[in-house]
């Protein structure tokens, strides 16, 4: 099999929809799971989109023997491209009762993975990185030379933590090349409803509560505050459809190949802010059905707006998003539905 690119996480919901982008761009996705946050029924979706049985090493990215061990498996099957690394844990509000699981999780598994990357002679590193590593930034939309603030939850620290330590790495004479991605909010699924995110328990993010709340399965979605300085009172995020994200992870990639040793942060979002009340409205347009939800108080930890500047992407990576917050959210819903049935 030729183009191999490890994806670690590659059962969760960027991961899988990246390995989807991924086999249609010529690579072939050798994914690795340990299922702490998602399910191997997430694996017959992808399966079936895919159209092959992908390359699937279950492993916990953290336990440094077993990764070493499931990265000589792979070797030994044939070269490897490159990582793109998204096995982490990523509930803001869990991260700060168990701040320990993150660390002991987020960075560790990063750290082996960067010394099986140079045990094995591995040089292309991409990494799932998120916009909460500005904080609550003082100007928006925030381009990549915004500075980095104090995190807001240990989470987001894991992920300063992440990119200082492949920064660090990329300095030190290893001749790595990584492209630090820095998320905004992922929403939507596979036009196919066979993928999409899949929230185990209570779901933290707005999009998977507020499908579930439209659909019948949760109580009314409380909307955090609606006392922010925002135009409607409600929090401003930069909403981007996962297919658009795992697109710019196959450009990075790209980019990667012909660049000389480099660390590279890019912001990945529409360059469009929504506020909450925006959402669900996009969301009753979109859809025809209505989303049972009400005010509630705020949720801490949460900044009042931000969305990107995201034209180094496109001028760098050649990359933009194309999708619109209605398809979004549509395709979202459809997913919702297909987990109904
Ligand atoms: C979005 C908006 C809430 C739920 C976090 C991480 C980020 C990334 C995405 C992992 C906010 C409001 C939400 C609800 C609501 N992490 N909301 N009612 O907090 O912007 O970003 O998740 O992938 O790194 O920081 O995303 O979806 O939790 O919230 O009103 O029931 O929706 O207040 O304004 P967030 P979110």
């Amino acid at each position: 099999m030729k183009n191999r690119v490890i994806v670690t996480g590659g059962a969760g919901y960027i991961g899988s929809h990246t390995a989807v982008e991924l086999a249609q761009s010529g690579y072939t996705p050798v994914l690795l799971d340990n299922f702490s946050n998602s399910t191997p029924a997430a694996l017959d979706g992808l399966r079936e989109i895919l159209g092959f049985e992908p390359e699937f090493e279950q492993v916990d990215c953290a336990d440094k023997s077993a990764l070493f061990a499931a990265m000589e498996h792979i070797a030994s099957r044939g070269t490897v491209e490159g990582i793109i690394h998204f096995a982490a844990f990523k509930a803001v509000g869990e991260s700060t009762q168990e701040p320990l699981k993150y660390y002991a999780n987020n960075v560790a598994s990063t750290v082996h993975l960067l010394e099986a990357a140079a045990h094995f002679n591995l040089t292309e590193f991409v990494f799932s990185s998120s916009c909460t590593v500005y904080g609550q930034p003082e100007h928006i939309p925030v381009d990549e030379e915004a500075p980095i603030r104090r995190a807001e939850s240990p989470y987001g620290y894991t992920k300063q933590a992440c990119e200082r330590i492949l920064a660090d790495f990329c300095a030190s004479g290893y001749p790595m090349k990584a492209a630090l991605l820095r998320y905004f909010n992922p929403i939507g699924a596979h036009p196919s409803s066979k993928i999409g995110e899949l929230p185990l328990g209570h779901p933290n993010n707005l999009i998977p509560y507020l499908t579930q709340a439209a659909a019948g399965l949760r109580d009314p979605l409380t909307v955090f505050g609606n006392d922010y300085p925002t135009p409607d009172g409600t929090c401003i995020r930069d909403y981007i459809h996962v297919m658009d994200l795992a697109r710019a992870h196959v450009a990075a990639l790209q980019w990667l190949k012909n660049q000389p040793p480099t660390c590279e942060p890019f912001n990945l979002g529409t360059g469009q802010g929504n506020s909450v009340l925006e959402v669900i409205q996009a969301f009753e347009r979109a859809t025809g059905v209505a989303v049972p939800h009400a005010i509630g108080a705020r949720r801490p930890g949460d900044v009042t707006a931000i969305f990107a500047d995201a034209t180094k992407a496109q001028n760098v990576l050649g990359w933009t998003s194309e999708k619109t917050l209605e398809e979004a959210l549509l395709d979202a819903w459809n997913w919702q539905q297909a987990l109904n049935n």
